[in-house]
């Protein structure tokens, strides 16, 4: 099986145990980092809304609790009428720990519909030069 097969079924796996009681609407995330190995999360909903955390914040907490650093490929997958793009929150989050060929696949219940470059779909990512106040 390919990375990309690999990571739609392993976020098709994580998907069916997101807990969405409140929008109904499950996620599933899976990545590849660099180092080669996968790492799944899964979007888990709160009474207090805000307290709800998306499919790939829980694929990337995974990541840095298994010790590795940058993310080669993420797949989100959803079920729902449109397509998945991972919210402008979590593409920050997947900046942070991104290098210049990290790839997104956006997938729903029939297969991989999208691969789109990170870079392209946030192409002003808040980098840590960012920080820096001199000119
Ligand atoms: N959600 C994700 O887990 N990932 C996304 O990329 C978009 C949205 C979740 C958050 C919430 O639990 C539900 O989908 C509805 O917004």
């Amino acid at each position: 099986m390919d990375t990309k097969q690999k990571l739609y079924e392993k976020a098709l796996e994580i998907r069916e145990k997101a807990y969405a009681p409140y929008s109904q609407y499950k996620v599933g995330a899976a990545l590849l980092s660099e180092e080669g190995r996968y790492y799944v999360g899964c979007n888990v909903e709160n009474i207090s809304y805000p307290c709800g955390t998306c499919a790939e914040a829980g694929a990337i907490a995974s990541m840095i609790a298994g010790g590795d650093k940058t993310i080669e490929a993420l797949l989100v997958v959803s079920f729902g009428k449109n397509l998945v793009y991972p919210c402008g929150a979590c593409l920050q989050r997947i900046a942070e720990f991104s290098n210049p060929r990290t790839i997104i696949y956006v997938a729903d219940k029939q297969g991989i519909q999208e691969t789109h470059y990170l870079k392209d779909l946030l192409p002003y990512a808040f980098k840590e030069e960012g920080l820096s106040n001199e000119k």
